[in-house]
């Protein structure tokens, strides 16, 4: 039997780092949604388009051929044959995909994609509306969360180690707007599931809150 484990969360919150570590550990393949929604967000960036206008960004998915594969379990997101893995990663792209995962036929365009693979693959697939929408099924959901404060602490530590220079309070602008923007839109917006379970990571460093994870996951299988 296929098993499926939903984490949903705001940005920042670690969710892909210890949806990583956990897949790993459980032999699943870890599914990043949020990349589906980037690979969109870029495209109509590409294109020079308002990525909050719906009239600009539904053109876009016409004929458009974004995929998931899998090397070596881990995830690579393609549009077309152009590996955009790490080109969905620039900043300017994290706003973009927030505002065009506010539009529905964005949504809908992505949902048979994630499904087809949950149903195929024992997986851990985290995202904002998956324990909600997306896989409302799933064995087992998890909402991953930290203060705001928490996020951008880590966040600015970690562009610090990559020698970037930043700004702390724009930083945690970005984040408080995101969660915003994300938990207030109209169409599946960032929320608990009423079955998951709560995962407050602001107290714990990163190996505390795998570990906390795994015991969660452990726990339910
Ligand atoms: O997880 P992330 O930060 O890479 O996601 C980028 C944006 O995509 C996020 O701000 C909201 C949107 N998103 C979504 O609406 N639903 C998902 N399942 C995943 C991401």
């Amino acid at each position: 039997m296929i098993i499926n484990i939903a984490i949903d969360g705001p940005a920042g919150a670690g969710k892909s780092t210890i949806a990583k570590r956990a897949s790993k550990e459980l032999g699943f393949i870890y599914v990043d949604t949020g990349a589906l929604y980037r690979t969109v967000g870029l495209n109509v960036l590409r294109q020079g388009k308002d990525t909050k206008n719906p009239d600009d960004v539904i053109p876009t998915l016409e004929g458009v051929d974004i995929s998931l594969r899998f090397v070596n379990g881990e995830q690579r997101v393609f549009l077309g044959e152009e590996d955009v893995s790490e080109a969905i990663r620039q900043n300017e792209v994290s706003m973009a995909a927030s505002n065009v995962s506010a539009i529905p036929a964005v949504r809908e365009f992505l949902f048979s994609l994630q499904r087809d693979i949950a149903e195929k693959n024992n997986c851990i697939m985290d995202g904002r509306d998956i324990g909600t929408v997306v896989l409302p099924d799933a064995k087992i959901k998890i909402f991953l969360t930290a203060s705001a404060r928490a996020r951008a602490d880590r966040r600015y530590k970690e562009l610090v180690e990559k020698g970037q220079d930043v700004d702390y309070d724009s930083i945690l602008a970005d984040i408080e707007q995101r969660d915003y923007q994300d938990s207030h839109r109209e169409i599946a917006p960032l929320k608990q599931a009423d079955d998951a379970v709560l995962v407050d990571t602001t107290e714990l460093d990163l190996e505390g809150s795998i570990e906390y994870m795994l015991r969660v996951i452990k726990e339910r299988l």
